[in-house]
């Protein structure tokens, strides 16, 4: 079967002024045209995805918040809602990045809240989940994926999760310039395909788009690329630089 069509998606995280944010994207818009082989998605600050949106209302790239609440609206101080998203111009979010779990309180139930809301408002979730260095070593890194994904989707059927993307990001390798070697890269994503098969089924297990995020850079893309469970890659650092990111997206 021909693999899935590619995603690279850029995460900003709190990097750049509503400007800064504007500037890039208006040149990535310029770079990355012509670019049909991949879809490309970014995800700015909250305060950036409208102005951003603007920018990139002529181009084919998508736009992605870094989280969401699943609640519709009401007193919840500094959240944010599916349709404020939607109405900032997102079709993506990302959800459950391991420094939402490290940082801010982030666990598989409220991932699994935020991931109902997203589907259930038509954007596109790009779930997050990866072990720690530790749990590598301890040999526990697929029982934490395992876990992480059964219950990240717990009670969401194989038709609400069509568009679902799953961003395979080992947390030893985010923003530490170690990136997880092909072999361990595939070893994963095989394993997450098969369990995805496991609990939807094998077609619609085939039909989903799993890429890789850490440490993902110019010099490293095409070799990941060639694996064939990896359908794209969740950039950091390397996605903040409009040329660099381009250089990404134009992977062979
Ligand atoms: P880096 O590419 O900076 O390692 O970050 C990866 C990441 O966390 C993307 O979500």
């Amino acid at each position: 079967m021909a693999k899935r069509r590619p995603l690279i998606a850029g995460n900003w995280k709190m990097f750049k002024s509503c400007q800064d944010a504007v500037d890039t994207a208006r040149l990535l818009a310029g770079l990355a045209s012509g670019a049909d082989h991949t879809d490309i998605m970014i995800a700015p600050s909250f305060t950036s995805l409208f102005p951003v949106s603007q920018v990139l209302k002529s181009s084919a790239i998508a736009l992605g918040a870094q989280n969401l609440h699943w609640e519709k609206e009401g007193a919840f101080t500094g959240e944010i809602s599916a349709d404020m998203l939607h109405s900032c111009g997102c079709s993506h979010v990302i959800i459950g990045h391991s420094e939402r779990r490290q940082f801010f309180g982030e666990c598989d139930e409220t991932v699994n809240k935020r991931i109902a809301c997203a589907v259930s408002n038509h954007l596109v979730p790009v779930f997050c989940i990866g072990e720690t260095e530790i749990e590598r070593e301890q040999d526990k890194t697929m029982n934490i994926l395992d876990k992480q994904v059964k219950d990240g989707l717990k009670g969401l059927g194989s038709d609400e999760l069509k568009a679902l993307v799953l961003a395979y990001e080992p947390v030893w390798a985010i923003g530490t310039g170690k990136t997880a070697t092909p072999d361990q890269v595939q070893d994963v994503h095989l394993f997450l395909r098969s369990l995805i098969g496991d609990v939807y089924g094998i077609e619609f297990a085939k039909s989903i788009r799993i890429i890789y995020g850490g440490s993902v850079k110019p010099a490293n893309i095409s070799e990941l690329m060639m694996l064939e469970d990896v359908d794209g890659a969740l950039v950091g650092g390397a996605s903040l630089d409009a040329e660099t990111f381009n250089k990404i997206i134009r992977f062979k």
